[in-house]
């Protein structure tokens, strides 16, 4: 099932990340539970020129061909783990700032939870696991092709103007990733939520999100608390918290 995805000397990542790269695999994040049953750990990055079975939120499939970046980085989640889902958001800023670098005349932005948007189209979607004391953190970009998903249509990186490969992308990724996660260990959340809604979709403008149970709410889209939490205004002025859910399209 799985295979080198060209020879590791030329496909070497900057520490402290190092590099697995396969040639097709159920899904990266699986392989990445595999990995951490075998002791590797932060900074360990599973690459996969394809997915059979990739996976993405809320157990949707998510379709991976060759031509598209699937992988999964292992990070050490930190000293308190309640803390580890905030490492979604380090993941969104840093995958919005390596797909700009290669992009730069394109308008991406973040859409809540962990989407990234390109000229309002789904272009990346990132799949935070546990796998305690890491966190599995699964980022998938559509570089070459852009398989529409069920709940957004999408775009990809070349419709962009860029010709970055799948690999360019990963590396300018783990630089990104490298560099958020230092400064949210170091600094904590508050710099990354301000990052995140300075390119948040949305903020300000009426929203509607569908909860896990079906039933949606519609409000003002306010701003992201210190847990994650998307914060709605209601009609009422009330302000209501939202831990999970999908934002219906913009
Ligand atoms: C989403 O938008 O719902 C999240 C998509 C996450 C997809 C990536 S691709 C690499 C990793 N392996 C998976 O099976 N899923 C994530």
């Amino acid at each position: 099932m799985t295979g080198a995805a060209g020879p590791p000397t030329l496909r070497a990542l900057p520490p402290p990340f190092r590099l697995v790269a396969l040639d097709c695999i159920d899904s990266t994040n699986d392989e990445a539970r595999r990995a951490v049953g075998r002791g590797d750990g932060h900074g360990t990055v599973i690459w996969a020129a394809e997915q059979s079975a990739g996976r993405g939120r809320r157990g949707r499939t998510w379709v991976s061909p060759r031509g598209n970046l699937h992988c999964s980085l292992l990070l050490d989640a930190g000293p308190d783990l309640a803390l580890a889902p905030q490492l979604v958001f380090v993941a969104a800023v840093a995958v919005r700032d390596a797909l700009a670098e290669l992009a730069p005349a394109a308008a991406f932005q973040l859409k809540w939870p962990n989407d990234l948007l390109c000229g309002g189209r789904k272009i990346a979607g990132m799949l935070l696991e546990m796998a305690a004391p890491l966190v599995i953190l699964g980022i998938g970009v559509d570089v070459a092709l852009a398989p529409e998903p069920a709940l957004y249509p999408a775009t990809c990186l070349a419709r962009a103007g860029s010709s970055a490969e799948p690999f360019d992308v990963l590396a300018g990724i783990c630089r990104q990733v490298d560099c958020w996660y230092d400064r949210w260990r170091n600094e904590g959340f508050d710099m990354v939520r301000q990052a995140w809604l300075a390119h948040a979709a949305g903020l300000g403008q009426p929203l509607k999100v569908a909860l896990p149970d079906d039933s949606v709410h519609q409000g003002r889209f306010i701003g992201l608390d210190a847990a994650g939490a998307l914060v709605l205004e209601e009609g009422d002025g009330r302000q209501t918290r939202i831990l999970a859910g999908d934002v219906l399209a913009l």
